[in-house]
């Protein structure tokens, strides 16, 4: 593999003793490694052991001119391809999860916009209280990655899971985490969010979307290796790393911004929730009360807006295209149905009837259906994993295509 730069965090936990073998295993796969630790890490692991091993200087210090002179904690973020925090203690977990900077570790973590994999080790019963539970289930949703922890004997005497996985484990996920740019060459359109349909000049009606399965995919393709753009409705979210933004806010804009773009696209991927009506004649000024005979109240005429993802599909070509659907009760059945209406060549089916899927939560559960009607079941997880497999499944399509 690539020879890629690596940014080592340990913690104050007592695998700690285990980091120089990491480095060692790291180096050996080709990667160049620094470290850093938080305050109280060097009980456990040599400061010393780790410079010599790395041949830089190990950061632990916020506020030393020196270590800052040297390579200051931003630089040091940005400098990373990927950060592992191994071991990572439920303490640095929760600082990670609440956003913490009261330390060099917390600062470069809430700096860097690399790929964070993080090695967990601690006692049986801290990984298992439902604060560390909490805080991991915050730290998955924003896209970090875990390795381990083992079950076995604790250094504290208890049995339980809490072991750090081994070196060669942690740098095996390393890889996978580094070599997957597996969408390079490919560009990739998203939509995202949802639409507003202007009623008059102050008015709209839109949709409970929030944009965040649009945006992990985005993030996800980008991660990848791919050009994307981001088609996006009505989101509070933040622009992805390397990822071009489209901002649209109606159905019309937002078919507009998608036909512009797909001369580009090798997958398109439309995750929007695009308002299926339209006011027919939205009123250029605001609508005043006194205008209208208030005991009649209003009618709006809604008109049919153009189903984008249809005409995608019927210029589809060579391109691959995933659409998504919205379904309480019958899901598959139905998805099926919508799959075959559409012309996709992949439909994620989201039940909208749950709480914990689907509209403006960070979780998800779906159904990847593909044309010849092969149904595939993806438990609850964020809605960054569900991005992951969503984008493995177009992989594996693609290069099936290709062979
Ligand atoms: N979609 C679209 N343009 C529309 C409506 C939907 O491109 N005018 C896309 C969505 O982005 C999604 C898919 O079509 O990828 C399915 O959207 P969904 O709301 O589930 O289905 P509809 O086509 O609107 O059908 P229905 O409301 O009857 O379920």
């Amino acid at each position: 593999m690539e020879a890629r730069r690596i940014l080592l965090i340990a913690t104050s936990g007592i695998a700690a003793y285990k980091v120089p073998d990491l480095v060692r295993q790291l180096q050996r796969a080709g990667h160049e490694v620094r470290c850093a630790l938080t305050p109280t890490a060097s009980r456990f692991v040599s400061r010393l052991a780790l410079q010599t091993l790395t041949g830089a200087t190990v950061r632990q210090d916020l506020f030393d001119p020196s270590e800052e002179g040297e390579i200051d904690h931003i630089r040091l973020a940005d400098w990373a391809e990927l950060v592992i925090v191994a071991p990572a203690t439920a303490n640095t977990l929760a600082g990670m999860a609440h956003g913490l900077a009261e330390n060099l570790v917390g600062a470069v973590l809430l700096a860097t916009e690399a790929p964070v994999l993080a090695a967990p080790a601690m006692n049986v019963n801290m990984w298992n209280h439902p604060a560390t539970q909490a805080n991991l289930e915050t730290l998955r949703g924003r896209g970090v990655r875990f390795v381990g922890p083992g079950v076995g004997e604790l250094a504290c005497g208890w049995e339980g899971q809490g072991r750090m996985s081994d070196p060669s484990e942690i740098v095996a996920e390393a890889g996978l985490l580094l070599g997957s740019q597996s969408l390079a060459g490919e560009t990739v359109l998203v939509t995202a969010g949802g639409t507003a349909e202007p009623i008059d000049a102050v008015r709209t009606i839109t949709n409970r979307s929030s944009g965040k399965m649009g945006f992990a995919l985005a993030e996800e393709a980008a991660r990848r290796g791919a050009r994307v753009c981001l088609v996006a409705g009505l989101t509070a979210l933040e622009t992805p790393a390397g990822v071009k933004r489209l901002d649209v806010e109606s159905a019309l804009e937002m078919r507009n911004a998608v036909m512009q773009e797909l001369p580009d696209a090798t997958i398109v991927i439309k995750a929007a929730a695009v308002a299926d009506f339209r006011p027919e004649f939205p009123e250029e000024a605001k609508i005043k009360k006194e205008s209208l005979d208030s005991q009649e109240g209003i009618t709006l005429k809604l008109v049919t807006n153009p189903d984008i993802l249809a005409e995608v599909c019927a210029q589809k070509g060579d391109r691959t295209v995933v659409g998504f659907a919205a379904e309480s009760g019958d899901v598959v059945p139905a998805a099926l149905r919508k799959l075959e209406r559409k012309g996709c060549d992949l439909l994620v089916a989201n039940d909208i009837s749950r709480d914990d899927a689907g509209f403006n939560v960070d979780t998800n559960a779906v159904y990847l259906l593909s044309r010849g009607g092969e149904v595939e079941e993806v438990p609850l997880l964020s809605k960054h994993e569900v991005a992951r497999q969503i984008l493995d499944r177009v992989e594996k399509m693609r290069s099936e295509r290709s062979r």
